[in-house]
């Protein structure tokens, strides 16, 4: 009877044993596993919750303290569509700016009374490294307008139709065109910008396909450069019949003097007949300029007379069209620089993939150097380096005589157009009342 007694009390402690380690296991899974479903304001904090998305640039504050006096500017053209912003930024981020922590400024018109969406202000803090800043510009700013003497009824007859300027992306709209006048003057101006000397321009949908290493800006300033640029794109001659006529006349003036010796005006000259533009250009999309530069009095001076000539509104001139003549007239050549080996795209399908395949190795690059354009007919950085006496890659052909050529572009009707079409209708009730 003893024992059996003594068996059922083994069977009681091992019944206790085993309810207790269930009990055990099941209050560890309750820890793991509880299913509650959180409202959207929640999910909101749970993502600025700074534990789980620490921000990187707070945590190696200490390994970005040799920046340099440089910045990471984004112009928003349409605030609502932010997907091709994100996904620029995070290239940047990327190939480049976690290694360095660099600041990025990104401003917008406020054409609706949108104000910056404070989701989308959240989402590029978490993702730079560096600070971010905010510029909404409004109307007060004097920058952003049209010119004082500009006729609206001839900007609606003559500059903005559609016609055969169609083959041109964004000629048709007032908001491209504003956006493209600020940023040849009016942008070095903004209070987030102003405290900065170096300005790196990022242009939303672009994305670079290769591991830039260097610390651009560092060289920038190391070596007093004043543009650094990725690209070298033909213009389209529809866009700017009137350009290089009225740069032929500022040259002219007074103040418009070209510097001796080592400029760099062969650049957009055409061999033959140095009164005519060869339609080539520096990019302003990844470049780096030095700031200051365009907060001279000289090149308000520039800005002013050529901006009198209405071309960015009647014709198509865009901002980086007016820099790269006035970098050509009026800056040492050896102040240029282009950034090899980036792999630039952007929102026009125009990109760049280094030739050899040592490059793409030790940059890590995932584009296709067959798709390359920096070395194509549509591209002018051959010129440019045949002026610089750099060394072109194998299987390039020097640039005498080759027929360049403006790319005619999938962009029509796409994110490039939309982006600037959105918003169409609210600029038009703003610049053009009728
Ligand atoms: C950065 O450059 C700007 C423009 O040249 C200048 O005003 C500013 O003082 C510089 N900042 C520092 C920290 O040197």
């Amino acid at each position: 009877m003893g024992s059996v007694s003594r068996i059922g009390l083994f069977r009681r402690e091992r019944r206790i044993l085993i309810v207790l380690i269930c009990g055990f296991v099941l209050w560890i899974f309750s820890k793991g596993f509880t299913l509650r479903s959180y409202t959207i304001p929640e999910i909101h904090t749970l993502l600025q919750d700074e534990e789980l998305y620490p921000e990187i640039g707070e945590e190696n504050e200490e390994i970005y303290l040799e920046k340099e006096n440089g910045t990471f500017y984004t112009y928003i053209p349409d605030i609502t569509t932010v997907e091709p912003l994100l996904r620029t930024v995070q290239s940047i981020e990327g190939s480049f700016n976690r290694k360095y922590g660099y600041d990025w400024v990104f401003a917008f018109f406020d054409a609706g009374s949108e104000k910056f969406p404070d989701e989308l202000k959240s989402r590029l803090d978490h993702m730079i490294s560096g600070s971010v800043h905010f510029e909404e510009i409004t109307l007060q700013n004097v920058h952003f307008g049209l010119p004082k003497d500009i006729e609206i009824g001839n900007l609606r007859t003559n500059g903005m139709t559609a016609g055969h300027y169609g083959l041109i992306p964004n000629h048709r709209y007032l908001s491209f065109k504003l956006k493209n006048r600020f940023a040849a003057y009016g942008f070095q101006f903004l209070p987030s910008l102003q405290q900065f000397k170096y300005v790196w321009n990022v242009d939303v949908g672009t994305e670079v396909k290769c591991d830039i290493q260097e610390d651009m800006f560092k060289k920038m300033t190391d070596e007093q450069l004043l543009y650094g640029f990725s690209y070298a794109p033909v213009e389209s001659i529809l866009g700017v019949r009137t350009l290089f006529e009225w740069f032929e006349k500022f040259m002219a003036t007074d103040e418009g003097k070209i510097i001796n010796g080592d400029h760099m005006l062969d650049f957009v000259r055409d061999a033959e007949d140095v009164h005519k533009y060869n339609l080539c250009n520096l990019e302003s999309n990844m470049a780096i300029i030095d700031m200051d530069l365009l907060r001279t009095q000289h090149y308000k001076l520039f800005f002013e007379y050529m901006d009198s000539a209405l071309g960015i509104f009647y014709d198509r001139w865009t901002d980086y069209n007016l820099k790269t003549l006035y970098l050509s007239a009026y800056v040492p050549k050896s102040k240029i620089l282009w950034i090899p080996s980036t792999g630039y795209s952007d929102a026009l399908y125009r990109m760049s993939c280094p030739l050899d395949e040592e490059s793409r190795m030790k940059h890590g690059c995932t584009c296709d150097p067959r798709y390359d354009l920096a070395f194509s007919r549509s591209s002018c950085l051959r010129y440019f380096l045949n002026i610089e006496g750099i060394q072109l890659p194998p299987g390039v052909r020097p640039t005498e005589k080759i027929d360049i050529r403006f790319k005619r572009t999938r962009a029509k009707g796409e994110f490039f157009e939309k982006q600037y079409q959105r918003l169409e209708s609210d600029y038009e009730k703003i610049f053009m009342p009728r």
